[in-house]
């Protein structure tokens, strides 16, 4: 990190989070329920903005109006799909079957163990220090040399399980066939679905899952799109909702929660203009993360080594965020992937329902001048991003501290996504002005109310009110004084500098306009 970005401490934007209502513990009041939170006020109406952004820049007007590599603008339709899907869906797509039992991964040795099967040697009494922990598989020839290993370093020792250590120690976690400390991955669930049951009975053949993700729906419904809309290939289909996983250790504030929102984009195209496609992609959701305020140097795009990826995959990029808690490292807050054919073909499998797309556009030139047609599944690139990590960076990002004004904490939001777009304060609650800031109000209300909160407060020092609005994000505050009421102009407040001019008061609209680029 330079010099130049102190570190934020995540304890103090949890605090104004909640303090200004953008996060709540969800059932705060029974004590909360771990994974899961709420959004407040503020909260709920900035990730609204920013789901909105997505959704006008990704579908509305993909890509800003720019063209593809195919040389043609970018074409996107939304869909909105069920949480719960039929149960089908989640065998062809993989997430039904393999692992059901968290696991931990030795990046060493690539061995993997059962979370719950692993024990660990610790001192007998008192501290490991800067000692490692040595763990191992019972019965397993790890046992011995781990124990050796153990009483070397300890004297006497104890045996306790690995679920029984907080991640945050497996730093000092000698794996049980490794040579290196420290090379156990946090356990990790592979089928982290949420189960229920459809109907009154209950019954094994009643069951049911809560989506992970927003992807499969847009795969199951790809036929049916092409069959009722006018869409060709290249196309993509947008989808955003809740999604679920049953996290082993959700953490980090709302990072990893049980419960969070995705917006999903499935863009798909011929196999031999992917490449092109994954790249474009991958380059426009940066720029797009960017455009939105997380600028600078704790935004990356990090393109995966080919041993990270999964089999189908013929790249994949995440963009990546320096939170707080991941610092001087990153934590992912979108992938992009390049999936291929994979998860057509699989509900194709396993639906037995055709899912290849015939192209009119491509294949043999006929004599008559028109081409002879290609059938051919396609290809997909899927930017898919997390709207409440989205959220959380972007908060973390406005967090910023300044002693030397009368508020410190300033959110310094990008005015697109700031809950509050503006404030109008009467000066003094007496001589005309709140009549003015009234009216003032209604306007910019009527106009931008869309967008997000328009303020209005009256009561309490001036200072005081724009130390309110730095607090909660409001880029422009537009003061009515005593000289409003002689020329008809009003100060506005630049949140960022605290510094100030003055406009005509029939200019303001057109000035929010503009900020906003609305
Ligand atoms: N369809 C592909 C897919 O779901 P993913 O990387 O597992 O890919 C996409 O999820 C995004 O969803 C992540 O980049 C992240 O922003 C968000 N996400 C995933 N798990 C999450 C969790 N437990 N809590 C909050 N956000 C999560």
């Amino acid at each position: 990190m330079s010099e130049a970005t102190p570190a934020k401490s995540m304890d103090e934007i949890m605090a104004l989070c909640k303090r200004r209502g953008f996060v709540y513990q969800a059932s705060e009041i029974y004590g909360g329920i771990n994974g899961f939170w709420d959004y407040g006020p503020l909260g709920a109406q900035l990730k609204k903005n920013l789901r909105d952004a997505w959704w006008q820049d990704m579908i509305m007007n993909p890509c800003w109006g720019r063209k593809g590599p195919n040389g043609e603008r970018v074409r996107c339709v939304p869909l909105e799909t069920r949480i719960i899907q039929h149960p089908k869906v989640w065998e062809a797509s993989g997430h039904v079957g393999g692992f059901n039992d968290p696991m931990v991964d030795c990046r060493e040795t690539k061995a993997r163990y059962r979370f719950d099967h692993v024990s660990v040697f610790v001192p007998a009494s008192g501290d490991a220090g800067e000692r490692p922990l040595f763990a191992f598989m019972k019965d397993s020839p790890s046992e011995a040399k781990q124990q050796k290993k153990a009483e070397r370093a300890f004297g006497a020792v104890k045996v306790v399980p690995l679920t029984s250590i907080p991640v945050e120690q497996f730093a000092k976690v000698l794996g049980p066939d490794a040579e290196k400390v420290g090379t156990l991955t946090e356990p990790r669930q592979f089928n982290l679905m949420f189960k229920t049951y459809i109907g009154a009975t209950a019954t094994e053949d009643d069951k049911a899952y809560l989506r992970p993700e927003t992807a499969q729906g847009i795969f199951v419904q790809f036929k049916n799109v092409v069959d009722t809309t006018r869409v060709k290939v290249p196309f993509g289909i947008g989808n955003t909702g809740t999604s679920f996983r049953n996290e082993v250790t959700p953490r980090n504030f709302t990072f990893r929660s049980r419960e969070f929102e995705q917006a999903e984009l499935e863009f798909f195209c011929h196999p031999s203009e992917s490449q092109d496609w994954y790249k474009f992609w991958r380059d426009f959701r940066m720029e797009w993360w960017q455009s939105i305020g997380l600028k600078g140097e704790n935004l990356i795009l990090r393109e995966h080594e080919k041993d990270e990826l999964s089999h189908y995959s013929q790249g994949t990029s995440d963009v990546e965020y320096r939170f707080p808690f991941t610092a001087p490292g990153f934590g992912e807050l979108e992938g992009i992937a390049h999936r291929g054919c994979f998860d057509l073909t699989q509900h194709q499998e396993h639906s037995k329902v055709k899912l290849e797309y015939f192209d009119q556009e491509r294949g043999e030139k006929l004599p008559n001048g028109s081409t002879k047609g290609e059938r051919y599944m396609p290809h997909c690139i899927e930017p898919a991003a997390g709207l409440d990590r989205g959220a959380l960076a972007i908060m973390c990002e406005a967090y910023t501290k300044d002693p030397s004004r009368p508020s410190p904490e300033i959110m310094k939001f990008h005015p697109r996504i700031a809950p509050i777009k503006a404030a109008v304060f009467p000066l003094v609650n007496k001589d005309g002005m709140p009549e003015v800031a009234e009216r003032l109000y209604d306007e910019l209300n009527a106009k931008f109310g869309r967008t997000g909160f328009i303020e209005t407060d009256a009561k309490q020092s001036i200072g005081k009110r724009y130390a309110r609005m730095d607090e909660a994000g409001c880029p422009f505050c537009f003061t009515i004084d005593g000289e409003t009421l002689t020329n008809q102009t009003v100060t506005v407040r630049d949140r960022d500098t605290g510094g100030q001019e003055r406009i005509a008061i029939n200019a303001v609209s057109e000035y929010v306009k503009k900020k906003l680029g609305v």
